[in-house]
């Protein structure tokens, strides 16, 4: 909810003249700490969270007889918190949780003779729009709960997936739409039934954000009229469609560098495990050298087609072939060149294969690169492959040049 803050809810909350103000479902704190940040000396916030990801207690310090926490769902304690100006609901995802916060909200204003609040929800849209979710499976009664599974999501299709997709590790609803299914659904139960007039906006981006107001509020207050009026406006869209592409853009990065984090652990892992087939193998520097040398080469061409020549011991064969394993690249071939590596190749696997000097019928495969450890046996090795070396003259040209 809290990208939302800057552009739609802190204005609204701010011509809306809020003194009391309650947050469903605070999570990590992000949006608490606007609204702490913003709102007025006067106000009050409520906030309710049965596990929150940050300490209330440093807000209670820093926000003294403002700021109320509340370590419970919000069910249980809604009832009891009197009337509201703002509610900002974002807590359990599901019908049961959504329709009855309203309702509890609706009745605490209807007591003390006010209208509902200006209410804002988030996840109005894909994927909890349509779709229980629960937190906690067990807060809901059995009666009023869809059934779920702890398997994800994918838009368009109403089934849970049998694996992967969006959210699997968390309980969803086993399937989308129908009746009492979802936080939209409960919104607009509530809707049908409310007995004032109400206002309803919906902004369909970031899992979507809906506003409902009775017409009194905006009666009173006209320019949340005006600043509802002008979110709707085509200016207004326009404006929800560049922070719609800010937020993608910020996931697309986000997303990127957790990848790149993922990717690095991995090159360290596979680091380590080579480390110890070095020191195990009994490989020489020079064949391990050549052997990381041609790796790191298919690694980088995965278009590239291709074998790998090696010549040398067979500790260093199979230093390459865990090496190639390693990197998940076991689906090239080896060409084991030499005259006493035929057992080494048979037992390492069926990608590598023995190849002798003299060798007059070779593999069709091309030659991807070489991995040759010395220049006595680059020279066999040429003298041996002249022909198909020379084929594949431009690929191998760099690789040849660095053999020492
Ligand atoms: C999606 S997060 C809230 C994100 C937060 N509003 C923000 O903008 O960063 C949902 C939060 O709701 C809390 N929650 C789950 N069930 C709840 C309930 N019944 N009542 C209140 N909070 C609940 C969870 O503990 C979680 O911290």
């Amino acid at each position: 909810m809290y990208p939302f803050w800057d552009p739609v809810i802190a204005p609204l909350i701010a011509v809306s003249g809020a003194q009391r103000v309650v947050e469903v479902g605070a999570l990590r704190g992000e949006t608490t700490i606007r609204m702490l940040d913003d709102l007025g000396p006067q106000s009050e916030l409520h906030v309710i969270d049965p596990v929150p990801a940050f300490d209330p207690g440093e807000h209670e310090q820093k926000f003294p007889g403002r700021y109320i926490f509340h370590r419970d769902l919000s069910l249980n304690v809604l009832g009891d918190l009197g009337a509201f100006d703002v509610a900002l609901l974002d807590g359990d995802h599901n019908w049961y949780t959504v329709y009855n916060e309203m309702r509890l909200l609706a009745a605490g204003a209807r007591a003390a003779d006010r209208p509902m609040p200006l209410t804002i929800l988030h996840d109005i849209g894909w994927p909890y729009g349509r779709r229980d979710l629960y937190y906690e499976p067990d807060n809901i009664p059995a009666d009023m709960r869809q059934e779920f599974d702890y398997k994800g999501m994918r838009p368009g299709q109403s089934e849970l997936l049998r694996r992967g997709g969006m959210n699997h590790t968390l309980a969803n609803a086993l399937t989308e739409g129908g009746p009492r299914n979802g936080v939209r659904t409960g919104m607009d139960d509530f809707i049908a039934e409310h007995d004032r007039p109400l206002r309803t906006v919906i902004i369909p981006i970031y899992f979507g954000l809906g506003i409902v107001v009775e017409e009194a509020t905006l009666d009173e207050h006209p320019e949340l009229r005006a600043a509802l009026d002008r979110l709707e406006s085509p200016e207004g869209t326009a404006e929800l469609l560049e922070l719609s592409e800010n937020i993608r853009l910020g996931g697309v990065v986000f997303q990127q560098n957790v990848e790149r984090m993922r990717f690095a652990r991995i090159e360290r892992a596979v680091n380590r495990h080579l480390d110890v087939l070095r020191s195990i193998t009994g490989a020489s520097d020079a064949e391990v050298t050549a052997a990381d040398e041609a790796v790191a080469f298919v690694a980088a061409r995965p278009e590239l087609v291709g074998d790998i020549v090696y010549a040398g011991s067979t500790d260093g064969l199979r230093y390459l072939a865990a090496s190639l394993e390693a990197h998940e690249l076991d689906n090239r071939n080896v060409w084991a060149i030499g005259d006493d590596l035929a057992a080494a190749a048979a037992d390492i696997g069926e990608r590598v294969f023995a190849v002798d000097f003299g060798a007059t019928t070779l593999p069709e495969a091309p030659i991807a690169t070489l991995a040759v450890a010395s220049d006595e046996l680059m020279g066999k090795v040429e003298t041996a492959l002249r022909e198909r070396l020379e084929a594949d003259a431009v690929v191998l040209d760099k690789q040849r040049r660095s053999v020492r």
